[in-house]
């Protein structure tokens, strides 16, 4: 099974960024304790602050991996381009975030990306990627 993890921007900062919102665990690190766990799956990790290297990462793997785990961070708010992305492919997505979107700020209750995920998880920290990884087993 092939799962690529896709985060947004400011994610690159997980660990140092807002610890008391975020924790402090860096990405990294998350993602070599995951890749040890489950030693059957093949995780692929990729971060950018850039919108369009999302979209294109989305393409390039949206048509032959088994799922994406999509933590588009600040853009799942703004981002119609990444929102019609996730909608193209074929690849189902899990829409993850870190905090509880819903408890913050009312700019941070918008996803584009929900509408066409396959399933979202919020607030439940860096286990929420993990969920996700275990729901597409
Ligand atoms: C986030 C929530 C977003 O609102 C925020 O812009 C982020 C991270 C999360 O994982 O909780 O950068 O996606």
């Amino acid at each position: 099974m092939r799962i690529c993890i896709i985060n947004g921007p400011n994610l690159n900062l997980l660990g140092i960024r807002e610890p008391e919102v975020y924790g402090s665990l860096s990405f990294t690190e998350f993602i070599d304790e995951l890749k040890k766990k489950y030693t059957n799956i093949s995780i692929d990790y990729f971060q950018s602050n850039i919108e369009g290297e999302l979209i294109d990462k989305l393409h390039e793997v949206g048509f032959d991996y088994d799922g994406i785990i999509l933590n588009a961070a600040a853009y799942t708010h703004t981002s119609i381009g990444i929102g019609d992305a996730v909608k193209a492919i074929e690849t189902p997505v899990v829409e993850v975030h870190i905090s509880n979107v819903y408890s913050r700020e009312e700019f941070r209750h918008v996803s584009y990306i929900a509408p066409n995920a396959k399933g979202i998880i919020v607030g439940l920290g860096l286990k929420g990627y993990e969920l996700a990884l275990q729901a597409f087993l």
